[in-house]
């Protein structure tokens, strides 16, 4: 509970001197007019890409994501809590520190939580009781073992099972002092269509507890025991406490083995991710059946820098790791595939291969792009030059990707042997084809930790490859990075624009609007009337802190401002004309005509732009 007023929380911070404090853990050199940069202290690396805003006292590292405040940065090295890392701070710095007269409301809402959590908790380990004492449980104790789970292991995740009758939970949370309807907002019961009365959820089945990183139960998979019982896993559905999209199965037992073995294992089931920790690969976590969400990818890169894909060969599983590849792209997260045979999952395979083969396997990963280039040649025909220009055709987006190095050598060797073409050929057709459209330029923004970041400022950034969405992002950023780094015109600009139009997504378009609402001098703190507090939203303030330090490194730079403020103008008339076309709604010519100014404008801006560094150089 917050024990002291947020007034002695921003004295504190106010009072730390944050380049000192860093200085402490690792040697920072100056690095732009408002950027310190250094090694990073959260992950090893011999070039520097952790860099601080010491006006602003937020911290983010482009190679490993950790990024934060003064307070998360003393809970992170210190291994301390907020309120540690507060009393430690105040005790520094001389701050004498007030205690809260809660808010009334805020404290409801606490007390509210807490109590919900509390029965989450509650029931899980009533469940694990029931699944390990009861005799109605035999069965599916049977069943686990008979899947080669061991009690250890289980217990360690809690794992239970929930009784065929229909009011068990019911009646023993009521016994313990919970309202139905608090009942009812864990999502633990449910209401009956016919007569208004509440039941259980979960019956006659095994329990697994969904917990967050901090291990503390927010909801339940619950895997039926009969095959005629559907579905044949039942979540907790979306509520307050519980976001499917948010969280990774395991995330909180295998968050510390993952940071330290500097990968994490993805697979996509309940029993897969034990399955693995059994045996040995305490760095797995679970997707849960969801569609990869950018938030799962955010909590990856926070967990390491490489994430294995043990992803069912199945086309879902393929989905799935085409779009982690589109989302890691954007954080730096290396992805490799562990090689699975068609159908079947790590944790049949650990049950009929055993451990080793498994690790095996773990052991041959192969880089994401690999995994994809051999899947279009397995899949397509090279018995007809047809059929290998096909195959060319897939390839090019996949090689699009590829910067030139020895990994896109070796792979063009491979297309070559296997559609028996001379090396040259295959490297120009592969190359060839989609004219590399508009490469637009981008500030340092988009050139991320290998590129600009760890050494000098480039004149102009070099053009990044990457799929439309990744440097539509990267524009988004750009600009919004941009924006702090010249406030005034950073305003003018953001207010010129229609920010739902303009930004393309979730995470982004949030950042622009509070940007925009708020003032670009103090980005940090939360705009007047904010409905939500930067505190609570650990994904925007992330995000928000990765711009303020993109922006340190900067001289506010009015002219690749306007260049990127007229790029996202492109970028949404172009998606107005591709709305317009498939609506066939006729006047397409009108905004094409726009689209031809506004291009007009950026060539002018962009030439500006390159004048400028040329001057500069
Ligand atoms: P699978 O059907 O592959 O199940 O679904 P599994 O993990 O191999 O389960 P076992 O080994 O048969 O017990 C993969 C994941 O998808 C989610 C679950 O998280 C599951 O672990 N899922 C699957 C659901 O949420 N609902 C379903 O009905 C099925
Ligand atoms: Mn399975």
């Amino acid at each position: 509970m917050a024990l002291y007023t947020s007034e002695s929380k921003d004295r504190v911070r106010d009072a730390v001197d944050f380049l000192e404090l860093v200085s402490a853990r690792t040697e920072l050199r100056r690095a732009g007019p408002a950027r310190y940069e250094g090694l990073c202290p959260f992950h090893d690396e011999r070039t520097p890409s952790f860099g601080i805003d010491p006006a602003q006292k937020v911290y983010y590292c482009f190679g490993c994501q950790a990024s934060g405040d003064v307070f998360t940065f003393v809970q992170e090295t210190e291994g301390v809590d907020f309120k540690g890392a507060l009393e430690l701070l105040a005790e520094r710095y001389g701050v004498e520190l007030q205690r809260e007269e809660e808010d009334p409301r805020e404290a409801e809402r606490r007390k509210r939580r807490e109590r919900l959590l509390e029965l989450l908790s509650r029931t899980a380990s009533y469940y694990e009781r029931f699944l390990w004492e009861s005799a109605e449980a035999a069965p599916a104790r049977e069943y686990l073992a008979g899947r080669g789970l061991g009690e250890e292991i289980l217990k360690e995740f809690r794992v239970g099972y929930a009784p065929s009758a229909w009011d068990r939970v019911l009646l023993a949370s009521r016994r313990g002092g919970f309202s139905e309807q608090e009942l009812y907002a864990t999502g633990l019961a449910q209401r009956s269509k016919e007569n208004g009365r509440m039941y259980d959820r979960f019956r006659s089945r095994i329990m697994f507890p969904l917990a967050d990183v901090r291990g503390r139960v927010l909801g339940f998979g619950a895997r039926a025991m009969r095959e005629e019982q559907r579905p044949k896993y039942l979540n907790t559905s979306d509520n307050d406490l519980y976001h499917k999209g948010l969280h990774l199965y395991g995330a909180d037992l295998a968050r510390a083995h993952a940071t330290r073995a500097g990968e994490v294992i993805l697979c996509e089931g309940y029993t897969d991710v034990i399955a693995l920790h059994q045996a040995g690969m305490r760095n797995a976590v679970g997707l849960m059946g969801t569609a990869l969400t950018g938030e799962q990818v955010g909590e990856l890169a926070r967990m390491s820098q490489t994430v294995l894909l043990a992803l069912d060969a199945d086309s879902a599983g393929q989905e799935a790791m085409l779009k982690a590849s589109g989302l890691a792209a954007r954080r730096k997260l290396e992805l490799r595939v562990v090689p699975l045979a068609a159908g079947a999952d790590p944790a049949e395979m650990i049950q009929r291969d055993g451990a080793e083969a498994i690790k095996a396997a773990v052991e041959r990963s192969v880089p994401f792009v690999r995994f994809r280039v051999e899947r279009v040649l397995a899949s397509g025909d090279d018995s007809s030059p047809e059929g290998r220009d096909r195959i060319i055709e897939q390839l090019r987006p996949v090689f699009a990707t590829l910067p030139p190095s020895a990994m896109r050598m070796e792979l063009t060797r491979i297309v070559s042997g296997r559609l028996a073409l001379p090396e040259s050929l295959a490297e120009t057709l592969l190359a060839g084809g989609g004219s590399p459209q508009g490469r637009l330029p981008g500030t340092a923004a988009s050139s991320g930790p290998a590129g600009a970041g760890a050494g000098g400022r480039p004149a102009v950034a070099r053009p990044q490859r990457g799929s439309d969405v990744t440097r539509r992002e990267d524009t988004e950023r750009a600009f919004l990075a941009l924006c702090i780094a010249s406030p005034e015109e950073g305003e003018r600009a953001l207010a010129g624009l229609d920010l739902d139009e303009h930004f393309s997504g979730g995470l982004l378009r949030r950042a622009a609007k509070r940007l925009g609402a708020g003032d670009l001098h103090a980005p940090m703190s939360d705009p007047p009337g904010a409905e939500e507090r930067l505190e609570e939203d650990p994904q925007l303030k992330g995000l928000l802190a990765e711009l303020v330090v993109e922006a340190g490194r900067e001289e506010s730079d009015t002219a690749m401002l306007e260049v990127q403020r007229l790029q996202l103008e492109l970028a949404r008339v172009d998606r107005q004309i591709q709305r317009a076309r498939g609506q066939d709604a006729g006047d397409i010519s009108a905004l094409a005509q726009h689209k031809a100014e506004v291009k007009r404008e950026f060539d002018r801006a962009y030439g500006r732009v390159l004048e400028e560094t040329g001057e500069r150089a």
